[in-house]
């Protein structure tokens, strides 16, 4: 029942509680389902457990300080933050759900937290007054808006001699807690290849057409993917964005590239192909070998269109399962049902980029997703939050 928690990267952090008891047998159960654990603990974690014991059962150093040369020529805080699969604060009082909440980045814990693009949950531990006061349960919806998962308190009698909800869920409980995070619409074993990007049709040496695409959502995808348990190969157009951990990237520059690239990682084997590259419909018919020079007041400048790298691929014999991307400014839903049509695509995922809010550049993003027989509507988040969603709903129509 535990089991996608194998090889599966886990912070737990520590916040100060009577339950931080709890968390050293939480430790010992995520080791033995075979995640590899570092543990984080604030200052008054530690009046409660000591680092040593968690240590100990975690087999790694335990993080304790946010300004500490010796840590940071290890594991920097950076890296730790994007080592993580997951970061649990377990247990998480009502101050670090506040900070949480409010973005305040004042230790290693809390600057984790805003650094990371892992799974991020909490289980609250507390004072059942404290638990019900209204600011716990703002900061609470704030954190679940933003994407956390909250692991419920268990109601009964509490350290401080109270009845009432606010005592932290058993390890046991937590634990499977922590395993389901990763089960659903799992890919684990499946070869996924992605397209990401824009792509640059070049006009002279020094000249080309593109787009506004930053690669944030196909790349967001890739680590979604990973996540999810998939090898992933990530054919990229040129952005300023640094290679995903575990991807392989291969970097391109024209459709033409892309079209190669794509063909020749579908054919080493691909479970589910993801276009979310913004390709150039058309390139330049010609390039020109030297800098075009001014000329007369107007230019003319002849394209011819690029195959379609989406309709190629969905087109195999032996194609794998197609999720397509529709990037469109008017009549989005209805042009978007067109291109699954007409590309024969399994699944699309439309977007309205004629807003500023989302699409193109944006770290958010918002989705209607089609496939034959239904429909999903991923509401404004964050792009890497809308990742998880389109791999879930990929790995539920994978199974059947
Ligand atoms: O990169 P970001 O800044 O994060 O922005 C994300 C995004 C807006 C680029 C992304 O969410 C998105 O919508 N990607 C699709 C962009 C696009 O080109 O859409 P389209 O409607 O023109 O194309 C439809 C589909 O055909 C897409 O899957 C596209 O990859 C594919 N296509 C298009 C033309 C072509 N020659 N080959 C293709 O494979």
């Amino acid at each position: 029942m535990l089991a996608t928690l194998k090889h599966k990267r886990v912070i737990l952090a520590v916040s100060g509680g009577i339950a931080a008891y709890k968390s050293a047998d939480l430790v010992r159960r995520l080791k033995d389902a075979g995640a590899d654990v570092h543990v984080v603990m604030t200052a008054a974690a530690q009046q409660f457990i000591t680092p040593l014991t968690m240590q100990a059962l975690s087999g790694n150093p335990v993080h304790t300080e946010l300004l500490d040369s010796a840590a940071e020529a290890g594991m920097g805080h950076i890296q730790l933050a994007r080592w993580a699969d997951l970061i649990l604060v377990a247990p998480a009082s009502a101050d670090v759900l506040a900070r949480l909440a409010q973005g305040i980045a004042n230790d290693l814990l809390t600057t984790l937290w805003l650094a990371t693009r892992a799974k991020r949950a909490v289980a609250p531990a507390m004072n059942q007054q404290m638990w019900a006061a209204n600011v716990t349960q703002e900061n609470l919806a704030k954190l679940a808006e933003q994407g956390v998962t909250i692991f419920t308190p268990a109601a009964g009698s509490q350290a401080c001699g109270d009845v009432g909800m606010g005592r932290m869920p058993e390890a046991v409980d937590l634990a499977q807690r922590c395993a389901d995070l990763f089960a659903v619409g799992t890919l684990t074993g499946k070869k996924v290849v992605i397209t990401a990007g824009p792509t640059q049709e070049a006009l002279d040496p020094v000249r080309y057409i593109t787009n506004h695409s930053s690669g944030k959502m196909g790349f967001c995808l890739a680590e979604a993917c990973v996540e999810a348990g998939a090898s992933v190969t990530l054919i990229s157009g040129p952005v300023h964005l640094p290679t995903p951990d575990r991807v392989q990237r291969i970097k391109v520059i024209s459709a033409m590239d892309m079209l190669q690239a794509s063909q020749q990682a579908v054919a080493d084997g691909c479970d589910l192909f993801i276009a979310t590259a913004a390709v150039a419909d058309y390139r330049p018919a010609t390039v020109a070998e030297q800098k075009i020079k001014k000329q007369g007041d107007n230019i003319v400048i002849e394209l011819v269109k690029n195959p379609d790298i989406v309709a190629t691929i969905a087109a195999l014999p032996n194609k794998p399962f197609v999720l397509g991307f529709a990037a469109e400014t008017e009549r989005v839903e209805e042009y978007a049902r067109g291109k699954l049509k007409n590309k024969n695509l399994d699944m699309i995922a439309c977007n309205d980029v004629s807003r500023a809010d989302i699409g193109f550049q944006s770290d958010d993003n918002a989705m209607t997703v089609f496939w034959q027989n239904g429909m999903a509507k991923l509401e404004k988040s964050p792009k890497t939050y809308i990742a998880r969603q389109l791999v879930n709903l990929c790995a539920k129509q994978l199974q059947n």
